[in-house]
């Protein structure tokens, strides 16, 4: 009853805050950008994580070690959100972790707005992205998270980074490991931003190289975000290559790069010509991908159209470990407790 009036409570209140800002920019005359109504519902959500109407319990059973890691439910929150005191309130409705947005060496804005977009595809929800890594600087946030509640919960916090050279992921990493951040968190390699118009996976910045340095540096676990545009003969060699670097985990996916023209949409949409759908509709591509990832011995977050019981029991059947959701909580952030219900 609880978990049905609360997501109830949530849905409301976004459709509101969604309608009174496209009802100001149509009246306006600006294009629709729904990156206003997510900045009013992050404040929002910064503030009730703390009311114990939205606290709810993780699943009673043992947690989940990854690579020395324990999570204490199989859901975490995959990286996509900047801002940290919204990290809380998912945490406070029972993730197993959450992985900060992806993080920049330097303060980068990102691509013009319009950047995310709500649109259907077949008849269902989903979003499309061309967010091109905005980031306030790696220093900026892990000074925020340093002195942030989000640590002091124990669950584990990824810390996701990119760079434009191997220099800068080595960087990336002694930051953080500067920063003695005193809960338990493992690096999240992104190698796989569709909107950055480049692989990270190749010849100039080979992703093996970028595994290696950072595990000479550190021995905190090191997730690799995996690009779903990888076959799996590229997928073969990567994860071949690092058979003998300890403590790695698979994260299956991220968003699927897609042209506006190729799905019909208002060339307005987004300020780009494409960008990453993410949500229901790529989740049997998750499914397929878990499946071939399962043969390599490593642990798997499965991510990538997740937000039911039914899905995540999907996957963690197919060989995952842990399932990664984004859209699936901005749509519903009760998916988390629905979800640890059923674990
Ligand atoms: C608005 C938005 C921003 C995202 N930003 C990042 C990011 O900074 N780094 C990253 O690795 N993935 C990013 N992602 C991808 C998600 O982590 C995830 O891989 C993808 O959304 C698929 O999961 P989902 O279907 O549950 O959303 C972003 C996704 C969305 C929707």
């Amino acid at each position: 009853m609880r978990i049905d009036i609360g997501s109830g409570v949530y849905r409301a209140t976004r459709w509101a805050i969604t309608g009174i800002v496209y009802t100001f920019q149509r009246l306006f005359g600006r294009e629709y950008d729904l990156e206003s109504a997510i900045h009013i519902g992050d404040a929002l959500l910064a503030r009730c994580h703390t009311w114990r109407f939205f606290k709810h319990p993780c699943p009673n059973r043992a947690p989940i070690t990854v690579c020395g890691l324990s999570f204490p439910s199989p859901v975490t929150i995959a990286a996509f959100k900047a801002d940290i005191p919204s990290l809380n309130f998912w945490l406070a409705l029972g993730a197993g972790g959450v992985c900060v947005k992806t993080m920049r060496l330097h303060p980068a804005s990102g691509n013009p707005r319009p950047r995310v977009a709500e649109i259907s595809i077949r008849n269902t929800r989903c979003l499309i992205n061309a967010l091109g890594l905005p980031s306030d600087g790696i220093d900026t946030t892990l000074q925020t998270l340093k002195t942030s509640p989000v640590l002091s919960t124990g669950r584990p916090i990824g810390l996701s980074i990119y760079g434009e050279s191997l220099a800068d992921y080595t960087a990336l990493t002694q930051r953080i490991i500067d920063a003695q951040l005193p809960g338990p968190h493992y690096i999240e390699l992104n190698s796989s931003c569709p909107n950055l118009g480049h692989d990270t996976n190749d010849s100039t910045t080979s992703l093996v190289d970028i595994v290696n340095a950072v595990r000479a540096l550190t021995a905190l676990p090191i997730s690799l975000k995996l690009s779903p545009m990888w076959s799996n003969h590229t997928l073969d060699i990567l994860i071949s290559s690092l058979s003998d670097c300890p403590d790695i985990m698979l994260n299956s996916g991220n968003s699927h790069y897609q042209t506006l023209d190729a799905l019909g949409l208002n060339t307005h949409t987004l300020s780009m010509p494409g960008g990453g759908i993410t949500g229901t509709p790529i989740f049997e591509s998750t499914l397929a991908r878990v499946k071939t990832l399962s043969r390599y011995q490593l642990p798997i977050i499965a991510t990538g159209g997740i937000s039911t019981p039914e899905q995540a029991r999907a996957v963690l059947n197919a060989g995952a470990s842990l399932v990664g959701i984004a859209t699936g909580v901005v749509f519903d952030p009760y998916c988390i407790v629905r979800i640890n219900h059923h674990e």
